[in-house]
C-alpha cells in the first residue's frame, strides 16, 4: 500500500426531509446568499421552494444565478462570480446536479479575491480564499457533493477539464433522495454509469490497495443490483437512497486510499472530449468510452480486468468481463457506440484531432498518439 492522507471536510446530511434542518447551519455563514441552479428542474420538483423557505426563515438576502447548463460552461462561472461580488455574497447555495454544484464550487474561490475562473482551472492563478458552499444535490451521479473537484468546459479553447483543491469541498451537502424521484430514466441511467466509471477509474490506478479494491467492487455490485429496480421504480425511496449513497462513495476518496494515484481518468478525458464536441451527457460518453478503453488496454491490464470480473460478475477472463460491462450499460439503454449517438465516419477525424490537441492520455495506462485512431474505431 502507498502512503496516503485522508482529508474530507464536507459535512453530509443524508435522508428524508433533511432540508428542513438547513436553518441550523445557515446563520453562522452570514446574511447574504447566492443561490445557483440549473434550467428549471428545481422549480418543478419542489426543492427550490424548500431551500428558499429555509433561507427566508433565517432572514437571509438571496441573489440568484440560474440557467447553468448540463456540461457547464466557464462563462456562467464568470457571470455568477460577478453576481456574487456585486451582492457581497457570504455563502453559496447550489441546488442541482453535478453541473450546478461544480460551477458553484469554482465560483466560491473566485469571489473574495476576484479571480478569473478559467485562470484558476488552468492553474494560472491559485485561490487563497473561498466562501462556503452548501450543496443541495438533486441527481445521483458525480460525487461532487463530497469531493473538491469541478469540471467545466470552455467552448473558446475547446476544452472540458477538471480542477480541484481543498478550498473547493462543499462545507455542507444535503442529500434527500426524494428530490431525485423526478430525475428522468435516461439521466438516472447515466448517473449509474458515471458512478461505476468513477470506481473503475480508481480500480485501474497503479498500486496495491486491497481494501480500496473491495470498496470499489462493492459499489459496482450495489449499482448493478439497484439499477434495474430504481429505473423501474423511480419514486421508491429505498432504491433512490441506495443509488444516491453509492454515487457519493464512488468519488469521495474511499476507493482510492493506498493507491499510487487517485485513478487513471483517461476514459473520463475521452468522454469530456466527446461532450465538448457534441454536448453529449457525461454518462452517455462513458458508456461508449469505457468498453472501448478496456478493449484497447486488455493486454496491458488483463489481470486487473479479470480480477474485477471474477469478484463482480463471476466471469473467468478479461474478455468476458468487458462484455459483461458493455451488456450492463446497454441493458440500461445507455449507448455503447458512437453510432448510437448518431455519429458517423465523417466525425472520426475531428475527434482524433481534439484528443491529440488536448493531449488526452490518462495518468496510469497512458494513451499514445497512435492509440487515438484505435480508440475512436473501437467506439464506433
Ligand atoms: O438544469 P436542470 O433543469 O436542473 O436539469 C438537469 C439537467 O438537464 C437535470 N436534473 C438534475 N436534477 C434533476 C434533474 N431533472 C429532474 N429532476 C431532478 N431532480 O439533469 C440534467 C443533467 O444535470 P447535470 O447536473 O449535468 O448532471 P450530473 O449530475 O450528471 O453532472 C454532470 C456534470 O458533472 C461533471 C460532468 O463532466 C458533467 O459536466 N462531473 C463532475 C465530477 C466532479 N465534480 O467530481 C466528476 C464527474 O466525473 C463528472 O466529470
Ligand atoms: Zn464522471
Amino acid at each position: 500500500m502507498e502512503n496516503f492522507t485522508v482529508y474530507n471536510p464536507t459535512c453530509v446530511f443524508f435522508g428524508k426531509n433533511i432540508i428542513q434542518g438547513m436553518q441550523k447551519i445557515i446563520s453562522p455563514l452570514g446574511r447574504k446568499a447566492l443561490l445557483i441552479y440549473g434550467k428549471g428542474s428545481v422549480k418543478s420538483n419542489g426543492i427550490y421552494d424548500a431551500v428558499v423557505k429555509q433561507l427566508n426563515d433565517c432572514g437571509i438576502t438571496i441573489a440568484e444565478y440560474s440557467g447553468i447548463k448540463a456540461n457547464p460552461v466557464i462563462d456562467d462561472a464568470r457571470k455568477a462570480a460577478e453576481k456574487g461580488r456585486e451582492n457581497q455574497t457570504d455563502f453559496i447555495v447550489a441546488v442541482g446536479g453535478g453541473s450546478v454544484i461544480d460551477t458553484a464550487k469554482l465560483v466560491s474561490v473566485c469571489i473574495k479575491e476576484p479571480l478569473d475562473p478559467w485562470d484558476v482551472m488552468k492553474s494560472k492563478m491559485k485561490p487563497r480564499t473561498n466562501i462556503p458552499v452548501i450543496a443541495v444535490l438533486t441527481l445521483a451521479a458525480t460525487g461532487t457533493e463530497m469531493n473538491p473537484y469541478a469540471v467545466l468546459q470552455n467552448p473558446e479553447t475547446k476544452e472540458k477539464i477538471g480542477f480541484g483543491m481543498n478550498l473547493m469541498y462543499p462545507k455542507y451537502s444535503f442529500l434527500d433522495p426524494q428530490y431525485t424521484y423526478s430525475v428522468p430514466k435516461d439521466q438516472t441511467a447515466y448517473g449509474i454509469v458515471d458512478l461505476i466509471a468513477h470506481t473503475l477509474e480508481a480500480y485501474f490506478a497503479y498500486g496495491e490497495a486491497q481494501l480500496s479494491d473491495r470498496f470499489a467492487e462493492s459499489i459496482i455490485k450495489e449499482a448493478i443490483e439497484i439499477a434495474p429496480l430504481v429505473i423501474a421504480n423511480p419514486e421508491n425511496y429505498h432504491y433512490r437512497s441506495r443509488i444516491m449513497w453509492a454515487a457519493t462513495c464512488a468519488l469521495n476518496g474511499s476507493t482510492s486510499y493506498g493507491r499510487a494515484t487517485s485513478g487513471d481518468w483517461g476514459v473520463h478525458d475521452i468522454g469530456h472530449t466527446l461532450s465538448m464536441l457534441y454536448d453529449f451527457p457525461h454518462g452517455a460518453t462513458l458508456s461508449v468510452a469505457y468498453p472501448a478503453w478496456l478493449k484497447l488496454q486488455k493486454e496491458k491490464i488483463e489481470d486487473r480486468i479479470s480480477l474485477l470480473g471474477k469478484n463482480v460478475f463471476g466471469t473467468t477472463n478479461a474478455g468476458e468481463t468487458i462484455s459483461e460491462i458493455e451488456k450492463f450499460f446497454a441493458s440500461l439503454n445507455c449507448p455503447v457506440s458512437l453510432k448510437e449517438l448518431k455519429l458517423n465516419e465523417s466525425h472520426k477525424t475531428e475527434i482524433i484531432q481534439l484528443l491529440s490537441k488536448n493531449k488526452i492520455t490518462g495518468y496510469n495506462h497512458k494513451l499514445k498518439e497512435q492509440d487515438y485512431t484505435k480508440i475512436v474505431e473501437l467506439m464506433f
